[in-house]
């Protein structure tokens, strides 16, 4: 099939700068299109808001992303994808954008986790908002109806990790007691899943605090392999995406503040451009 030459980037999203870890490893396992992210950093965190207003704030930030020419967007955010994807994809698209769609990180976790566990009792750290949600509960029972699973909200991670506090002591304090409390629910939990895209940056530390039995799965890589399996599975949507590898990085913040963290998430220097909501 013939390449097309409109600019139609893969819309990567999230709250603030976590989805930065998903697009670093989507780049690198498909490094051929072209990439629009989006932070709504003037607005995050998103992990203790309302349903409402994490459904509003998505919806307005994906509206942003079709007007600059994205067909498909992944919600590169757990809060958004458990609270506003479902709605999203069910009812705005079909009303409102027949041909855009929205993809989010929850279910390409899930339908793998069965892959690495032993004893059939698996945790998952996210925030308030993705653990009140109980969307990973739902869908790990979906493809794995003997699975287990036991949930932990990590309230104070996401913001230790925006305000650069991670490497703390008191970083450390509350990565141990919110691994305690999960693994007081089961001690024979065998995986875990990193539900929060914040979280690869503390990766070391969580598991400096878990027994060696214990694997994690950082939503990266996963992500990347999900969305590849999709654009083999739907060559419709493969041929609308532009392939010309740009990059471009968009805040509803200060784009300086933006760039100064963002090559924390993101692993090299970044130059943002400010959208106004
Ligand atoms: N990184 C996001 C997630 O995966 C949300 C962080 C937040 O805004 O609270 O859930």
């Amino acid at each position: 099939m013939k390449k097309k030459s409109i600019y139609q980037p893969i819309g990567i999203f999230d709250s603030g700068f976590g989805g930065l870890t998903v697009l670093k490893e989507i780049v690198k396992e498909l490094p051929q299109y072209d990439y629009l992210y989006l932070g709504d950093n003037a607005r995050a965190p998103y992990g203790f808001r309302s349903f409402e207003t994490v459904y509003d704030y998505t919806l307005e930030c994906l509206k942003h992303l079709f007007d600059k020419g994205c067909g498909l967007v992944i919600l590169a955010c757990n809060t958004a994808s458990a609270k506003a994807l479902r709605t999203i994809q069910q009812k705005d698209l079909p009303l409102l954008f027949k041909n855009k769609r929205v993809l989010g990180v929850i279910r390409p976790t899930t339908e793998i986790i069965g892959n690495y566990t032993r004893t059939g009792n698996v945790g998952v750290l996210g925030t308030s908002g993705t653990i009140s949600s109980n969307s990973y509960v739902v869908e790990i029972k979906r493809f794995f109806p003997k699975i287990n699973v036991f949930q932990q909200a990590c309230p104070m991670w996401v913001p230790l990790i925006e305000n650069n506090e991670f490497k703390s002591q008191g970083a450390d304090f509350f990565i141990k007691k919110n691994i305690s409390e999960l693994l007081n629910q089961e001690p024979s939990i065998d995986a875990i899943i990193l539900g929060c895209t914040h979280y690869p940056l503390i990766e070391d530390k969580i598991k400096s605090y878990l027994p060696d039995r214990v694997q994690l799965l950082s939503q990266g890589k996963i992500v990347a392999n999900g969305l590849k399996d999709y654009l083999i599975r739907h060559p419709e949507i493969e041929i609308e995406c532009s392939k010309n590898k740009t990059l471009s990085f968009f805040t509803t913040d200060l784009t300086k503040t933006f760039d100064d963290s963002a090559s924390l998430f993101y692993g090299e220097s970044i130059s943002s451009n400010h959208l106004h909501l």
